[in-house]
């Protein structure tokens, strides 16, 4: 029996691209049986098996309650979410489990004084129409609801104390789970595509460039972020987070210097528009400044880490 003042930790979204990993990185913290994993229809992954994991939906605030209660949650990292491809096809459902939802998360944290966790995007920038400016007007529903999520777990903050952050993740980049219904999705496409038939078709144009982070780095700044001393944190639930900037065709030079024979074409859908409205490249000098933000992983080393574990994950399947 664990005791009042072991942290109990829950994750929404677990068997997610983020969720998976993040659910490990916190087991090994605080050990298996302190962290819940929440999935919603994905089945767990194998690699959460160890520890507890149970299915919920955010949007049904009556049964989220019991699973709080039940389990005695102290924290919430809530990851569960509609992205930006999906939010294009189904904006009703997107605003529904991204603001209802949140809406949910943030009562339920209010009442019992739990600590939150609740990412944003890149995706909450747009451009201005008039000065090209990068701006806060995105021109999604899965932008529109990360910045309105925004200012919801800000106005908890200021309103009732809750201790609510979050960061603006670039598209991440990783190896155990694959991302779903994202525009970033094709920077992991394509690490899949190279290893099994040493080409890909990718979706936007080779010239198209964005923020982008290997997994294990935004695992540290979440990790990071929650154990600031909040008198450091200057802002809450919106913190920039870069570590590397490239172009489609840049990550597709990088493989080819590593897998002979490898071949890139390019072939825009409706995900370009999507990418377009996005910045190349974001500023994060007050996650730098307040909470010592400093990534480790640039273009070539994550190539050489996501090849050497995809080599390995793709021959076990
Ligand atoms: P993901 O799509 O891999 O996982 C989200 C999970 O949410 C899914 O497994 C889904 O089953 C679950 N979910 C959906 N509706 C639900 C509901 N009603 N109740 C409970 N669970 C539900 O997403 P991810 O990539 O792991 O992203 C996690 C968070 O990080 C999201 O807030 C996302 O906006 C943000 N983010 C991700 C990226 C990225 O590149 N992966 C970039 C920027 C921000
Ligand atoms: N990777 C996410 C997406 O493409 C960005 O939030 O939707």
């Amino acid at each position: 029996m664990h005791t009042r003042e072991q942290k109990r930790v829950l994750i929404t979204g677990a068997a997610g691209q983020i969720g998976t990993e993040l659910t490990i990185a916190l087991r090994e913290r605080l050990g298996n049986e302190n962290v819940i994993g929440m999935g919603h229809r994905t089945k767990a992954p194998k690699e959460l098996e160890e520890g507890p994991f149970i299915y919920g939906d955010i949007n049904d605030l009556e049964s989220y309650e019991k699973i709080v209660d039940e389990y005695e949650i102290d924290t919430v990292y809530h990851l569960a979410a509609i992205l930006s491809v999906t939010g294009e096809k189904n904006p009703q459902l997107c605003y529904d489990v991204n603001l209802n939802g949140l809406y949910n998360i943030l009562e339920v944290a209010r009442k019992r004084d739990q600590r939150l966790f609740c990412p944003s995007s890149i995706a909450v920038f747009g451009n201005d129409e008039e000065t090209g400016e990068v701006v806060l007007k995105p021109t999604t529903m899965y932008g529109v609801t990360k910045v309105a999520g925004e200012l919801l777990c800000d106005y908890y903050y200021r309103k009732y104390a809750v201790d609510v952050r979050g960061i603006r993740y670039p598209g991440l980049i990783s190896w155990k789970t694959e991302p779903g219904g994202g525009t970033t999705d094709y920077a992991v496409a394509i690490y899949y595509e190279a290893i099994r038939n040493k080409k890909y078709e990718c979706f936007v144009r080779a010239d198209t460039k964005l923020p982008m982070m290997y997994m294990s780095d935004a695992i540290k700044g979440t990790l990071d972020l929650m154990d600031a001393p909040l008198e450091n944190l200057n802002q809450h639930s919106d913190y920039n987070l870069s570590s590397m900037s490239f172009t489609a065709g840049e990550l597709a030079e990088s493989i080819a210097k590593r897998i002979d024979g490898f071949e890139c074409t390019y072939v825009s859908d409706n995900r370009q528009e999507i990418a377009d409205s996005w910045p190349d490249e974001i500023d994060d000098a007050s996650s730098r400044n307040d909470w010592n933000w400093d990534p480790a992983y640039n273009l070539e080393r994550m190539t050489e880490d996501m090849l050497a574990n995809l080599e390995i994950k793709l021959k076990e399947e």
